[in-house]
């Protein structure tokens, strides 16, 4: 399905993902507008455990593949 990775490559900006929204890497790690954060479904546990891993996480850090 569309997440904002996907929707982000075909409007061609760049977001890497590496694992493909296999919730594996950190690479598609993006911040959310805090417009829409709180329009967002909340991160589900795997989420958080992979966004604890990735570097410079702000409160509005999300992985992009895993926004739908
Ligand atoms: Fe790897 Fe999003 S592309 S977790």
């Amino acid at each position: 399905g569309d997440n904002v990775l996907y929707l982000a490559h075909r409007h061609e900006i760049d977001i890497e993902g590496a694992c493909e929204a296999s919730l594996a890497c950190t690479t598609c790690h993006v911040y959310v507008h805090h417009d829409y954060v709180d329009k967002l479904s909340t991160p589900d546990e795997r989420e958080e455990d992979l966004l604890d891993l990735a570097p410079f996480l702000k409160e509005n850090s999300r992985l992009g593949c895993q926004i739908i």
